[in-house]
């Protein structure tokens, strides 16, 4: 079989539910339009180390309602440097295979990009629960992140009122705060900390004392990873308000769990869009879900300086909280 017949699938960095989708998209399109579709397990790593598997229709039944990723993934090193990308690309080569759908965040498509320079035609798919990545308005994953998030609090938030307490809940992103963003606004968070915007604890806490003094009988503030030490922001706040406290990091409970119905939807359209783009011909593509579309753009968009941080969402959020 030639190799325009041919396309292998990966997953690379950290999961994000909804991977499944697409992998289960990219499988059963490519066979429908007479592909052979392999499956590569372990990300870049399994790569390096020629885990390559054809993959049929049954391999990827009753699959689109879970989390993680039947592929499994990984963090891969050894694909920074030349002689691994080159071992990568030789491992596909090797099997008749030259074109690869890469499922994951920047750092993936970095990797697909470096394979592209060793004769590889590369089709990234955005998939992490972080949001962060540029050129695409959404990424898999992180909707059921959100929905994790906002489950997450609505318990805290039983606890909080019954012992009238502030807690601080830090959610993902090491350099980003999408998740804590659109979580904190639609729990209604009192106070939102992000690794974008700087913030003043005395205000926070000021604000805290004001909203207790007002009849509040809990506080929500949503922190980023990224935004700082969770426990240094907590012990200030104490000192500051001379009000009691409690964290939850609410951690990688955020990866994990059944996609919801719009991350399976976006696996899906994007699975589907990375063979339509494959059919057509083309590499270096990155799908991306843009003004309620899924469309393809060159892969090198996905490393174009990151857009300002857009304000309305955060002050919005901030009016919402007086
Ligand atoms: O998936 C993205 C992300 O969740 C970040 O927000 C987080 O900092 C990081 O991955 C942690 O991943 P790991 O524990 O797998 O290194």
């Amino acid at each position: 079989m030639s190799f325009d017949k041919k396309i292998a699938v990966l997953t690379s960095g950290g999961d994000a539910p909804g991977m499944n989708a697409a992998i289960r998209a990219v499988v059963r399109k490519g066979i429908y339009h007479d592909l052979k579709v392999y499956g590569v397990y372990h990300g870049f790593e399994g790569l390096i180390n020629g885990e390559i598997q054809e993959m049929q229709l049954g391999s990827v039944a009753d699959i689109v309602h879970r989390g993680g990723t039947i592929l499994k993934t990984a963090r891969c090193p050894e694909m920074y440097e030349e002689a691994g990308q080159k071992k990568a690309a030789q491992q596909l080569l090797d099997k008749g295979i030259n074109a690869l759908v890469v499922i994951g965040g920047d750092g993936s498509f970095r990797g697909a990009l470096a394979l592209a320079k060793n004769g590889i035609r590369v089709f990234g798919i955005p998939g992490t629960i972080d949001n962060d990545i540029t050129g695409t308005d959404l990424t898999i994953g992180f909707d059921t992140a959100v929905n994790t998030v906002v489950e997450a609090v609505s318990k805290i938030r039983d606890t909080a009122t019954s012992h009238e307490r502030a807690f601080i809940v830090e959610v993902m992103g090491r350099n980003c705060g999408a998740i804590a963003l659109r979580s904190g606004l639609a729990i209604g968070a009192e106070s939102i900390l992000l690794p974008e915007v700087p913030f003043d604890l005395q205000e926070i806490s000021d604000k805290l004392l004001r909203g207790f003094r007002r009849g509040k009988n809990h506080s929500i503030i949503i922190v980023a990873e990224g935004a700082g030490n969770i426990w240094e922001i907590a012990e200030k706040l104490k000192e500051y308000s001379g009000f009691d406290n409690r964290v939850t990091i609410l951690g990688h409970i955020q990866r994990g769990g059944s996609p919801s119905a719009f991350d399976s939807f976006l696996g899906a359209l994007m699975g589907g869009k990375a063979i339509e783009v494959f059919l057509e011909g083309k590499s270096e593509v990155m799908i991306s879900f843009s003004n309620n579309d899924v469309i393809a753009k060159p892969l090198k968009t996905a490393f174009e300086p990151k857009e300002p941080f857009n304000y309305k969402l955060y002050d919005l959020a901030s009016e919402l909280a007086i």
